[in-house]
């Protein structure tokens, strides 16, 4: 099985990244093979950055504060990771890079997809986050799932209008069989090195 941590990329009240949470956990659960946890950041008091030293020394996963250790450790239990990301002012969210930034080693030789949304379907924080996996010795893998204009996709009260995920479900399934092909074998590459 392939540990498999869906990050939440964003934190704000009223965010829509926790409306695809369902959506997203049914077609991964749907898909045999993966343990799934969703990583909720709005969960982990993680510190604005301020480290002393970059978290790419850290070699014993102490990063010097509780709350970066135990993500830490979530991120070192994944072997496949997706990242829920919005696009804001055409990048990805603070939050998100602070999070990324906070640990390093937890990260590396791990395959790296994205789920994101905004009026170009959040490409452009999607290829900014294909850069930066690459720092993080990640494997961006190439399937994105894109969601357009997430503001047309809600009722008044904030729900997820009926079915409007539906014409996504192909793109994350075949997303999904493409990040098991790399997390296992990346897993295996792991385990000889
Ligand atoms: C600070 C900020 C900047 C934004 N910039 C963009 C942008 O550059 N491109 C875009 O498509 N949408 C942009 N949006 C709209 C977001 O796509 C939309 O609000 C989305 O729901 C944000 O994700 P969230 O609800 O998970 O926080 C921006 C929203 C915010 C709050």
């Amino acid at each position: 099985m392939v540990e498999l941590k869906v990050i939440v990329g964003s934190t704000r009240p009223g965010r829509f990244s926790e409306l695809l949470l369902p959506w997203v956990s049914a077609v991964i659960e749907k898909n045999a093979g993966f343990n799934l946890e969703i990583i909720d950041l709005r969960e982990y008091q993680l510190p604005f950055f301020d480290a002393k030293v970059s978290p790419a020394y850290i070699e014993n996963a102490d990063y010097g504060h509780p709350e970066v250790n135990r993500f830490a450790k979530k991120i070192s239990e994944a072997d496949a990771v997706v990242m829920i990301t919005p696009e804001y002012n055409h990048g990805y969210s603070g939050i998100l890079k602070n999070a990324i930034d906070s640990v390093y080693r937890e990260w590396n030789n791990k395959p790296l997809a994205l789920v994101s949304y905004g009026s170009v379907g959040g490409a452009r924080a999607v290829e900014q986050l294909r850069l930066v996996a690459i720092e993080l010795q990640m494997a961006p893998i190439r399937n994105g799932v894109h969601i357009m204009a997430p503001w047309l996709l809600t009722e008044t009260d904030g729900s997820l209008k009926d079915g409007v995920l539906d014409g996504y479900t192909a793109s994350l399934e075949a997303q999904l069989k493409q990040l098991h092909w790399w997390a296992q074998a990346l897993k295996t590459a792991r385990s000889v090195n």
